[in-house]
């Protein structure tokens, strides 16, 4: 019984010192006699494990990058920093510490990442736009070799698994410079991204960073926008729904600017702007009822986890009611002027190809006109019929002229 387990536990710290060794270059300070041994760090889980040789009544771990540090309770010789850590890619250093009646003991390992400098992306960043759609992008690392392709990977939250990017955006030479998302779900938790490289000459260091998904999002409009004005009171309620959101969907999360314009002047100063707190209704006074106006809105997060910056602009949704008559005027004279270049095109088109006498007697059933026509090309027939239906009116109307 005893040799078989001998095997187990000799194969076990073998794989553990080559996954040490592939996935992150960890330069072990710890005192010779140290109990805590063989530091091992799961970066996606973002999870330290390590091996013992002695019981302890507390350990802990802390891990330092930067200015940043941070410390967790170990259980069962594992420590999981969760989302709350520093990215790694300006490397760490990772420390555990356990206490027993014999004394304290400390181990601390310096985790490195490997590859050349300035081969790590540059300027990476994310927005998230139309409710659950995500664009990443960066740029290639100004000393990274030539044939340096990038990956992405990222976790919604730390205990999602890994994903690897599924619609590259790529440059002209094939290279990956970001990345399109579909269906984002946008969490309490930090979202963590990966962008590792290869070169066939070169180690590519990787770059990573944690992103709060909801401050990234560019909102949509408020929707449904509508201006109904009391002609007797004078005033106007501005109705809206909050903007399509997929979540912290409630009206206290949103704040709402609205801007007022004449319609004729639409690079002019707003004639009214107001900010509002939550609520889905404004009134306003008005105090042009004369002119036309057109009002505009937009959202920006307010006491929920939402973006605090405006979002985009709705249309603008027109109000007030000067020139509706001549307005009315002005779409029957655009009505009578197609009509009546429509039947100029129909007069001259039939008397070029000599069509009139075939269409005309046919308008009910007008596909059937061209059937006893083998020369003609069927594609100038499909044109025709389209004119001859749809004009049926005109074609009437102009066929008195023509007799
Ligand atoms: C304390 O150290 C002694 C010898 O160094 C060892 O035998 C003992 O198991 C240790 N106590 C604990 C709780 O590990
Ligand atoms: C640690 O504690 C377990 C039981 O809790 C015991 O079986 C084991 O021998 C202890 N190991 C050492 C090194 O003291
Ligand atoms: C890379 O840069 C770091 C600091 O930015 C420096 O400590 C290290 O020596 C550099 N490595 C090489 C190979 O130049
Ligand atoms: C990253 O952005 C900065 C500022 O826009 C720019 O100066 C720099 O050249 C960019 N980096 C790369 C690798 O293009
Ligand atoms: C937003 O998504 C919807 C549905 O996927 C699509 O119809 C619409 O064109 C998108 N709008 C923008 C601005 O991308
Ligand atoms: C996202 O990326 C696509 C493809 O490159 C692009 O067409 C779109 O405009 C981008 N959207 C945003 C908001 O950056
Ligand atoms: C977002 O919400 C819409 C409807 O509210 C739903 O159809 C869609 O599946 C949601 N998308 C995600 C990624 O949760
Ligand atoms: C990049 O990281 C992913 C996830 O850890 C890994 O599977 C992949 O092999 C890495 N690629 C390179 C080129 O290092
Ligand atoms: C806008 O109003 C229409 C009809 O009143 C309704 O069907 C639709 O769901 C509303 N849109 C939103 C985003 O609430």
């Amino acid at each position: 019984m005893v040799a078989p387990r001998a095997l187990i536990s000799t194969t076990q710290w073998m794989l553990l010192i080559t996954q040490l060794c592939a996935g992150w270059h960890c330069t072990d300070l710890e005192m010779p006699d140290s109990p805590i041994r063989n530091l091992m760090l799961d970066q996606w889980k973002m999870e330290l494990n390590w091996m013992s040789s002695m019981n302890f009544t507390e350990d802990w771990c802390s891990v330092t990058a930067g200015d940043f540090s941070m410390t967790v309770m170990a259980e069962d010789m594992k420590c999981t920093f969760g989302n709350t850590a520093p990215p790694l890619h300006n490397g760490a250093s990772f420390s555990v510490t356990a206490v027993n009646m014999n004394g304290t003991y400390s181990t601390v390992c310096r985790y490195i990442p490997q590859g050349i400098n300035g081969s790590a992306i540059e300027n990476f960043s994310c927005v998230i736009y139309n409710v659950s759609l995500m664009n990443c992008t960066w740029q290639a690392g100004r000393d990274a070799p030539e044939d340096t392709q990038y990956f992405l990977y990222w976790q919604n939250s730390r205990y999602d698994d890994a994903m690897e990017c599924e619609l590259y955006i790529t440059d002209e030479n094939g290279r990956n410079t970001g990345c399109r998302f579909q269906d984002v779900r946008i969490d309490v938790n930090k979202a963590y991204f990966l962008v590792n490289g290869s070169s066939k000459d070169s180690l590519i260091q990787f770059y990573d960073e944690y992103i709060q998904l909801y401050k990234i999002e560019n909102l949509m409009p408020p929707s449904n926008i509508t201006v109904n004005c009391d002609e007797i009171k004078n005033d106007c309620i501005i109705q809206w729904q909050r903007p399509q959101i997929n979540h912290s969907n409630q009206d206290k999360c949103f704040k709402y600017e609205i801007n007022i314009k004449y319609k004729d002047n639409p690079e002019g100063k707003p004639i009214y702007a107001s900010i509002q707190e939550g609520g889905s209704s404004h009134t306003l006074h008005r105090s042009n009822a004369r002119k036309k106006h057109h009002l505009k809105m937009r959202a920006a997060g307010s006491t929920c986890l939402v973006s605090p910056t405006w979002g985009e602009w709705s249309v603008p949704v027109e109000f007030g009611n000067e020139e509706i008559i001549s307005s009315s005027a002005w779409i029957l004279l655009v009505v009578a002027a197609v009509t009546l270049l429509m039947a100029i095109i129909t007069i001259l088109f039939c008397k070029r190809t000599s069509c009139w006498e075939a269409a005309f007697p046919q308008i009910p059933g007008p596909k059937n006109a061209f059937n006893g026509l083998p020369d003609t090309n069927p594609e100038l027939m499909e044109s025709k019929i389209q004119t001859i239906t749809s004009e049926n009116e005109e074609i009437i109307l102009v066929s008195d002229v023509v007799k």
